[in-house]
């Protein structure tokens, strides 16, 4: 039987999937266990949701997970909010007690099983009307539910989302006072958006300003995940060098996810007993393409032709020193006012950012700057 492609990218990776940082994971577990909140930063895909579904899935502890990712409407939220519940439930029921408490029971609530599993659905559309007493709500389960069984973990995911709610501030405000209350129950937000994570938790005009401790994730070293990708490359008997693998790692900023995209890719277009070498790099690369050059090509058009200049020379140089004398020879004429307007432009449209650390500029999707380069030798030739 063909083996199958052991690279995994696009969903949550746990368990046997999940490589390294195990230092972070310990460090997780102290807070946790400490009932400590947390706050998690790090870009797209680079494994945060991955990393706090490993370290609560390790504890064996149940968590209470809801993703807020760009929730546009009220309406949205509280139902986001009841599916956390709903999957909670299906590991440890709990709901009905929680309305056993009386608290907050207003209607009724419906329960009906799966056939033939007969897994308990709860449904609760009555008592989640409103958005603050949703979000109210939804903490005082945690909290009864912390309560009676200890050890729950509430965890929210891409936790900026909630800014774009027309009442966020008072959303928040709200779900600020409530939390910290919970002493011993660990909340654990996340996001990819830097800039809005650090107006909610940094900002000290913000309610949750300093209210978890901020852990940042980056890369995992490459001596770390490296000889691992090797040995799933050997399992199906592909060689790579080492050395080469980490120039690609290290051209995709040390991304987790897009890493593996491109393993997979590798993988896909090579055969067992194949040394993986330029030409299979290509053809992974076209492979990864395919689905996002509309996306790409829908960029370019809608940059001026200065704009779109100052983003292939930017792919060309790696993002360095976009004044310097290296990026204006690959430019060519073009003034430092053009460069600085077209940044800032490309800035707004989330195309490139500044790490805090460097002057340079990074691609949000490193696989788009591979394809500028790319594009860019065909027209040279
Ligand atoms: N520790 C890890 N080991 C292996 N792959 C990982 C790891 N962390 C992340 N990944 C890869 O990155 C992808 C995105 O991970 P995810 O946790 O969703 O990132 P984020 O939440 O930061 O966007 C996963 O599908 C997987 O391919
Ligand atoms: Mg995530």
């Amino acid at each position: 039987m063909k083996p199958q492609n052991p690279f995994v990218y696009g969903r949550i990776v746990t368990g046997k999937e999940f490589f390294g940082r195990a230092k972070l994971i310990e460090r997780m577990h102290e807070y946790i266990l400490a009932g400590q909140n947390i706050v998690v930063f790090g870009e797209r895909r680079v494994g945060k949701t991955s990393l706090i579904s490993e370290a609560i899935q390790q504890l064996k502890l149940p968590c209470l997970k809801v993703d807020f990712y760009e929730v546009r409407t009220e309406r949205e939220m509280i139902i986001r909010a009841i599916r956390g519940i709903e999957r909670l439930e299906k590991q440890v029921p709990f709901f009905n007690r929680w309305i056993a408490l009386g608290k907050r029971a207003r209607g009724s609530i419906t329960q009906t099983f799966d056939q033939p599993s007969m897994v308990p659905n709860v449904s609760f559309g009555a008592y989640f009307e409103d958005p603050i007493s949703t979000i109210t709500d939804l903490l005082d389960y945690i909290h009864a539910f912390q309560a009676k069984k200890k050890g729950v973990v509430a965890f929210f995911d891409e936790f900026q989302g909630l800014l774009g709610l027309e009442n966020a501030l008072s959303i928040l405000a709200s779900m600020r006072s409530e939390i910290q209350t919970h002493e011993h129950t660990p909340y654990i937000f996340a996001g990819s958006i830097r800039r809005k994570m650090h107006e909610i938790f940094m900002d000290p005009k913000h309610p949750f300003y300093k209210s978890a401790i901020p852990l940042e994730i980056g890369p995992i070293d490459f001596s770390e995940i490296g000889p691992i990708i090797v040995r799933l490359f050997e399992s199906g008997g592909r060689k790579v060098d080492s050395e080469q693998l980490q120039g690609l790692y290290e051209m995709l900023y040390g991304n987790t996810g897009d890493f593996q995209q491109l393993c997979n890719a590798l993988w896909e277009v090579s055969k067992p007993g194949q040394m993986l070498g330029k030409n299979t790099l290509q053809d992974a690369l076209d492979v990864v393409w395919e689905t996002e050059i509309p996306i790409y090509a829908a960029y370019r058009k809608s940059l001026t032709q200065q704009q779109n200049r100052v983003l292939q020379t930017l792919a060309l140089v790696d993002g360095k020193e976009p004044f310097g004398g290296q990026f204006r020879k690959v430019a060519g004429d073009i003034s430092p006012g053009t460069v600085q307007k077209a940044l800032v432009k490309l800035e707004e449209m989330d195309l490139v950012f500044q790490p805090y650390s460097t002057n340079d500029y990074r691609f949000y999707a490193p696989f788009f700057k591979l394809w500028l380069v790319n594009q860019a030798s065909y027209s040279t030739l």
